[in-house]
């Protein structure tokens, strides 16, 4: 029987901000299983082989089944330095050293870090371009911190920084101590004009920090001039580049997210990090999946994504009752519109399409018709070549 202690009242000592947090709700809350293309993860799989090459009769690569000698020694607590995973980072990435480097357990909990080092609850603001990724906001909400919304610029999908109204912003507002970017962005899938992002770090008005969330920088085209910055990093102090392994990689599973900024940055961060927060089980499958021959593999297999891509893109464009697809190409998503019975576009119309896809098909995709500059769309990972096939055709049947 519980013990009823009359002074107790669990209502009364809770943060204000915490107890009037709604839960965050994704499309998985509600669809769990069957196809799914809802949050952007790497549809072909791990970038790790499940076979190592050699016991294919090939030249030896690291793999998972190779993996599953070393897990051992889950006695002892994990190296609270990841040194090694930072030293391959060193080497693929091309940061100086491994004091640019902070690992944390996904990009999520970077960006909830950053927020609790420099924003002062209940007084400092961050400041977000919607539409955007949303744990920017969940997290500020937690830690008591404002936020402030200057949104990109919508007209025609175009998704790029209305820098302008960002410098005006600054200037005016007190107490705004992070910026943050998603480039390329998410639900966009469009990278950043580099231009628009040296005004903002630039600025002379503005003393925080800018923090550009490069979670699916790998997808970006070789030849896009706007793709990552990390070279930019040992320019500005006030950078924070942000990478994970759950996209490109394929190891959304392993809570893998990656800092990268100047040294100073990185102690605070270090210095505000649980001690052992990257378990041995994660070190383990991130340092293999980092090996030269598993970078290659993740090559390859962006490759494989971006020709789906175009093939998605073209074949989506076809089938009445989908209006405009928004946004860039340089993520492993897309942004359509759907359109009502009289071509009107229609957030109605999207979500139903959206629940029938699941409920009736299996399909799990994302609503996203509450997004500023995304009335009516569903945001669609790209899945394999089946995957995509049976969205086609299921897309077509609901939509007819
Ligand atoms: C833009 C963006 N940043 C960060 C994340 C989360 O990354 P992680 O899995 O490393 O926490 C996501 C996941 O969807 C994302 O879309």
């Amino acid at each position: 029987m519980a013990i009823n202690n009359k002074s107790f009242s669990l209502e009364s000592i809770v943060r204000p901000n915490i107890l009037a947090l709604k839960p965050y709700r994704c499309a998985r809350d509600d669809y769990s299983s069957g196809i799914l293309l809802d949050a952007n993860e790497n549809s072909f799989g791990m970038v790790l082989p499940d076979k190592s090459s050699k016991e294919n009769g090939e030249q030896e690569g690291e793999s998972l089944s190779s993996l599953t000698l070393k897990i051992e020694n889950l006695n002892r607590y994990p190296d609270p330095n990841q040194v090694n995973i930072k030293e391959r980072l060193v080497e693929f990435r091309k940061v100086p050293n491994i004091n640019y480097i902070f690992l944390g357990v996904g990009s999520d909990e970077c960006i909830d870090l950053i927020i609790r080092i420099f924003c002062i609850p209940g007084k400092d603001k961050i400041l977000i371009t919607p539409p955007t990724y949303g744990m920017y906001s969940v997290c500020a909400n937690i830690n008591d911190v404002n936020i402030i919304k200057v949104n990109l610029d919508v007209e025609d999908g175009k998704f790029q920084l209305k820098t302008d109204e960002i410098l005006k912003v600054i200037k005016e507002q007190e107490n705004i101590k992070i910026i943050f970017l998603c480039s390329p962005g998410n639900p966009t899938g469009t990278a950043l004009s580099h231009e628009s992002i040296k005004i903002i770090l630039e600025d002379e008005n503005y003393n925080g920090v800018v923090v550009i969330d490069e979670a699916y920088i790998d997808f970006v085209e070789e030849k896009n001039k706007n793709s990552s910055l990390v070279k930019w990093v040992t320019k500005y102090p006030n950078l924070i580049v942000m990478q994970t392994l759950s996209k490109s990689f394929g190891l959304a599973g392993i809570r893998l997210g990656i800092s990268i900024a100047n040294p100073n940055i990185i102690q605070l961060m270090n210095n505000t990090k649980a001690p052992y927060n990257i378990s041995a089980l994660t070190s383990q499958v991130a340092y293999t999946a980092l090996s030269e021959q598993n970078i290659l593999n993740m090559k390859s297999i962006k490759q494989q994504i971006r020709s789906e891509h175009t093939k998605l893109l073209s074949s989506i464009k076809n089938i009445s009752g989908i209006g405009k697809i928004l946004g860039g190409n340089d993520a492993n998503f897309i942004l359509v519109q759907i359109l009502d019975k009289n071509e009107n576009i229609s957030n109605d119309r999207a979500y139903n399409v959206y629940k029938e896809l699941a409920e009736n098909h299996g399909i799990v995709v994302r609503y996203r018709g509450n997004e500023i500059g995304c009335e009516g769309c569903l945001r669609i990972t790209v899945g394999t070549p089946k995957e995509n096939e049976i969205l086609l055709k299921k897309l077509s049947e609901s939509l007819a």
